[in-house]
């Protein structure tokens, strides 16, 4: 698109770049022709010709506090303009008018340019906010003068809750971040920021009335340096120091930028598991009463919940929520209701004698119990409770609203029985997943979850009736903190799939084409340059998969981007990587070692990443293998071949390229055919010690001519080291050239990690030189 007009435009200004004033001319028209890409794309839009130059001339009409409010983000928004531009009247021409018109419904607007002026209608806050975002996409991304093309919009949401959440407990996030997210989530036109306070390793809020949830429950022992899921438990005597909190005064800050933002905060106060922060500040709150430290990572089950048998828990949490519900003026209240593991209210005293009293016959039933009793409160203060899909079981609080997070079923058994559901399901709202491939990208949850993906989630379920299909109030991006470590890794995770997603949950479904989006994406990066967020530029990655056949020995290299269309160019061995590279078309055959470097490529540049495979064709490929003990049934890549077949596996260990044991020891005999020469013996590994996979501790490897004696020829030891990442390496043991006609590896586990379980070993290609 961008080239078209750019070529066009080119050859006018050659044509006439001797007359300045015309050529100055040709400079305005350029920058409104490139740049009419607004994300989400609106309802309805009709362009016309020519352009209204927008600056500090132009008079700003806004005839009240909801017009003024808008007006003056605008102004802060964009450059050269000030707030001496205000005007009462309506002058001649040079003018931008806010107008409203209560024939618009909830967060539309209406936006007219033409040369003269322009006019924004709405009837509430939200439609003038999301007017201006509009116009703040049209200024154009070069900068300079400010034309916008003319045109009319008509333009208001498919959904109400457009949303996203952020969970500041794993990993804290300073208020100036929120602040910034906030008015990053408004240029998108998303309207809700959903904040996870709460959660086993961080209570996040302060609560004047109970000053230890913070002084103790905001912090724990920082052990950073390990894998989340790898941290040993803590002792409860331990002071943490790693954490914080807002305060109420940072709370009202938020609220209050996000109200001038159109956005609306709903605060999660967790409960009754994912509390372990508040058990640890109260442990009088739950059923053994017993102390228990702050978690530094990972922490399952939980078990450490409220007890829903004193009555002193809700006594605490009507007491937080009068004080929660006193800073978030937000309709709905979301009170978590997952993940609870209610063995602890199997035997506690309390919570039997409420099942009693109650007459409840089981625990599902007593957590039903619970949140309908929260619920009575909210209701009874005006709000709404909104809850995880957990909420479901046992049987739904009368007017609650699901947060649908296993899939979509929950949303859709909810919205059968009448309630009103938001959908959040794990497979493609949770921006903690990888959005490309694992080996490039910030440690993740596993799954995968791209942008295109993000794109083709459609809120409504299509087996809905009609009725269920209205109690769908939207969708939501959650990002959850474990792994999101600092500012710059959560902007990465959160763009550009959350733009993705403001465009399925703003626009009519039919203007919501992939492809169409796609061609958006490259305006949208230098918008996001310019806005100094740090973005994924995954989208553009090129992934291939490879495919041996092992009658011919050779493989066929496929190559994928998930732009239709693009433009992938590949490049082999020593050959440059450059415009003229081999476009690729069709899966090639390689049947000699090789190294393959591709990428997408517009305007004659690569754009975003290059991808670099090699394959090395080795002396044991293809040759046989004997194990002792035989790998784990479940990680059995493709066989007992799969140590020799050249290709590599990646940090998903998943991809049956791997192989793995748990036993103590592993020993593996190649039979090398005949006599063969060698230097090196080599051994493919992973470690995510998340995910109990280590590094083997020993590595040696012995020769043999007859497959009876063997002679050792090296051996590499590495101790245990903390690893917080998922890593590859490849372990080499050289020695003097030699024939051999069996190879004997011989790999030690680790055996008992100091969190706890077992270790598994990983081994991916065992490579002869
Ligand atoms: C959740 O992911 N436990 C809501
Ligand atoms: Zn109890």
């Amino acid at each position: 698109m961008k080239t078209k007009y750019m070529n066009v435009i080119i050859k006018v200004i050659a044509v006439i770049s001797l007359f300045s004033f015309y050529a100055c001319e040709e400079e305005s028209n350029r920058d409104t022709l490139q740049e009419i890409s607004i994300i989400p794309e609106p309802a309805e839009m009709t362009i016309g010709d020519g352009s209204f130059k927008f600056d500090s001339k132009t008079k700003i009409v806004a005839n009240n506090d909801m017009q003024k409010q808008a007006a003056n983000l605008l102004i802060a928004s964009i450059d050269n303009l000030n707030d001496n531009q205000f005007s009462s009247e309506i002058p001649e021409s040079n003018y931008l008018l806010f107008e409203t018109n209560d024939k618009i419904l909830a967060e539309g607007y209406e936006l007219e340019i033409t040369p003269d002026a322009i006019t924004i209608k709405a009837n509430d806050h939200n439609g003038f906010v999301h007017g201006i975002q509009t116009i703040s996409q049209l200024i154009p991304i070069s900068g300079g003068n400010h034309f916008l093309p003319t045109l009319t919009i008509k333009d208001q949401p498919r959904f109400q809750w457009r949303g996203l959440m952020l969970d500041v407990s794993r990993h804290f996030f300073e208020k100036e971040y929120i602040l910034k997210t906030i008015e990053r989530m408004s240029y998108f036109k998303l309207n809700t920021l959903h904040l996870h306070l709460i959660d086993d390793q961080g209570w996040r809020i302060e609560i004047k009335k109970y000053p230890k949830l913070t002084e103790v429950g905001a912090f724990r022992v920082n052990q950073e340096d390990k894998h989340w899921q790898a941290r040993p438990k803590n002792d409860p005597n331990e002071k943490g120091t790693f954490g914080g909190f807002y305060t109420q005064e940072d709370i009202k800050e938020i609220v209050a930028h996000a109200s001038k933002y159109g956005i609306t905060v709903i605060p999660e106060i967790e409960m009754p598991a994912h509390v372990t922060s508040a058990i640890a500040s109260y442990p009088e709150f739950s059923c053994l009463e017993t102390p228990v430290a702050v978690p530094s990572g990972g922490l399952w089950p939980i078990t450490d919940i409220y007890c829903a048998g004193k009555e002193g828990t809700f006594e605490f949490l009507e007491d937080v929520l009068v004080e929660v519900m006193d800073l978030f003026p937000s309709k709905y209240i979301h009170i978590g209701g997952d993940e609870a593991t209610k063995t602890n209210w199997e035997t506690c005293d309390d919570c039997q004698n409420r099942m009693k009293q109650e007459g409840l016959d089981n625990t599902e039933e007593l957590q039903s119990y619970f949140v309908k009793r929260i619920e009575k409160f909210l209701n009874s203060k005006g709000r709404i409770l909104i809850g995880w899909d957990e909420i479901l079981e046992g049987g739904l609080a009368p007017g609650a609203t699901v947060m649908s997070w296993r899939g979509t079923k929950g949303g859709w058994e909810a919205s059968e029985q009448g309630h009103d559901v938001v959908m959040t399901p794990e497979s493609h709202m949770y921006f903690n997943m990888y959005q490309g491939e694992a080996d490039h990208e910030p440690l993740a949850f596993g799954g995968y979850t791209t942008m295109s993906k993000v794109y083709h989630f459609d809120p409504i379920v299509d087996s809905m009736s009609a009725e269920q299909k209205n109690h769908v109030l939207g969708a939501q991006a959650n990002l959850w903190s474990e792994y999101i470590t600092d500012e710059d890794i959560s902007e990465y995770m959160i763009f550009p799939r959350l733009p993705a997603l403001a465009e399925v949950l703003w626009s009519p479904k039919n203007k919501t084409d992939w492809t169409n989006f796609s061609k958006k994406i490259n305006p949208l990066f230098q918008r996001l340059d310019k806005m100094d967020v740090n973005y994924s530029k995954s989208v553009y990655a090129v992934t291939s998969n490879s495919q041996l056949d092992t009658a011919k020995n050779e493989l066929t290299i496929s190559l994928k981007n998930e732009i239709p269309n693009s433009e992938i160019r590949y490049a082999l061995n020593d050959d440059e990587l450059n415009a003229e590279a081999t476009k690729y078309t069709a899966p090639f055959l390689i049947n000699e070692s090789a190294t393959i470097q591709a990428a997408v490529f517009e305007n004659g540049k690569p754009v975003g990443r290059t991808l670099e495979k090699e394959f090395n064709f080795h002396k044991a490929f293809g040759k046989n293998l004997s194990y002792n003990p035989r790998y784990h049934k479940s990680y059995s890549g493709t066989g007992n071949k799969t140590l020799v077949n050249v290709i590599r596996g990646s940090k998903n260990f998943h991809d049956k390229q791997w192989l793995a044991w748990l036993s103590p020891e592993v020993e593996i005999i190649m039979d090398m055919v005949e006599s063969t020469e060698m230097t090196s013996v080599s051994i493919g590994s992973m470690e995510n010690q998340g995910s109990g996979i280590y590094f083997p501790i020993k590595f040696e490897v012995f020769l043999s001519s007859d497959g009876g004696q063997f002679d050792k020829v090296g051996e590499i030891s590495r101790p245990f080291k903390n690893n917080v990442l998922s890593t590859l390496e490849h372990f080499k043991i050289s020695f003097e050239k030699q024939n051999a006609q069996f190879i004997k590896v011989k790999i030690t586990n680790l055996g008992s990690p100091p969190k706890g379980g077992g270790a598994w070993i990983f081994l991916d290609e065992i490579t002869v030189e």
